[in-house]
């Protein structure tokens, strides 16, 4: 039976400070319910509103990447520079250690490899073992232009429809064709059909004339892939001109794993993402700690 005796008079109800009512960092995001708050404000830092994903899922259509051959050794020493690791449920289970707390965000689709037709996926983890892993994010490939467009837009909404459930984000992955155009008007069309049909938010490529078009009319707020590989410099200059144009941050995978120095590359990318550093200082930085191996 609990202890009654002696208790405490409640006295301190502050009855003339009202009670804070914060409205949430994250663009477009103020709506959402509780958890899906929690998970978003684990994958953008809530100082800077920025985050810098390390992408590593590329296996999941082509095989063991460079960089990627060896996950164990050679990604796992990044995890404590990146704000998110994003990948598929078989490396998170058979390599990356539990006890390691960064926010992941977990591939959820997938189905064809590089040799077919890559827009022909599927949603590939149930939402139920989204919440098993504890992720922070589910990401699912959109192909808008693509020959399974309405699948991959139908893979989307199934997904965000779960996830809404669970209160899990879902990450909408804008993936273009070869043969397509990659300008401001086809990123302006691919990302504000994701955010209108629910995605929480959009990652995209950057683009030297009129990004800042695509981030200004998306309601959500948008990442970058890196992309090719790219001389460190070029990488961090993209990085810087993708933030200072209204992207959230980065979703990088081989400008990272694939650099001389990955370590000292995802600092200077950091750097630029949370930090506004300029590319000058960033490729500094970069060499400095390259150097200081
Ligand atoms: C590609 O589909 C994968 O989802 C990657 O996560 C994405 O392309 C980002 O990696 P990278 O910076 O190497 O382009």
């Amino acid at each position: 039976m609990a202890d009654l005796d002696g208790v405490k008079e409640a006295k301190n109800f502050h009855a003339g400070v009202p009670q804070k009512s914060e409205g949430f960092f994250l663009k477009g995001s103020n709506s959402l319910d509780w958890g899906m708050k929690n998970r978003l404000a684990r994958i953008f830092n809530p100082q800077s509103g920025n985050t810098v994903m390390l992408a590593v899922d590329h296996g999941y259509f082509q095989g063991p990447t460079t960089g990627l051959e060896r996950i164990d050794l050679d990604i796992l020493p990044l995890v404590p520079y990146a704000d998110t690791l994003m990948l598929t449920r078989g490396i998170l289970r058979s390599i990356v250690p539990p006890s390691m707390t960064l926010p992941i965000v977990i591939r959820a689709s997938g189905g064809s490899s590089i040799l077919k037709e890559l827009s022909n996926e599927e949603i590939a983890v149930a939402v139920e073992d989204s919440v098993r892993l504890n992720v922070s994010a589910m990401a699912v490939q959109v192909f808008i232009g693509g020959e399974y467009e309405k699948q991959s837009i139908h893979n989307m909404t199934r997904l965000i429809d779960q996830g809404i459930r669970a209160g899990i984000p879902t990450l909408a992955v804008t993936a273009v064709g070869t043969d397509m155009a990659r300008d401001a008007r086809y990123f302006r069309l691919a990302t504000r059909i994701c955010a209108e049909l629910g995605a929480h938010y959009v990652k995209t490529y950057f683009i030297e004339e009129g990004f800042e078009t695509v981030t200004s009319c998306c309601p959500v707020p948008i990442v970058i892939a890196g992309g090719k590989k790219l001389p460190e410099l070029d990488a961090l200059t993209m990085a810087y001109k993708a933030i200072q144009q209204g992207a959230n941050g980065v979703d990088m995978g081989r400008n990272i794993f694939q650099s001389e120095a990955p370590k000292a590359m995802i600092q200077a990318v950091g750097a630029v993402v949370h930090r506004n550093e300029t590319p000058e200082k960033a490729f500094q930085m970069y060499n400095d700690l390259k150097n200081q191996k």
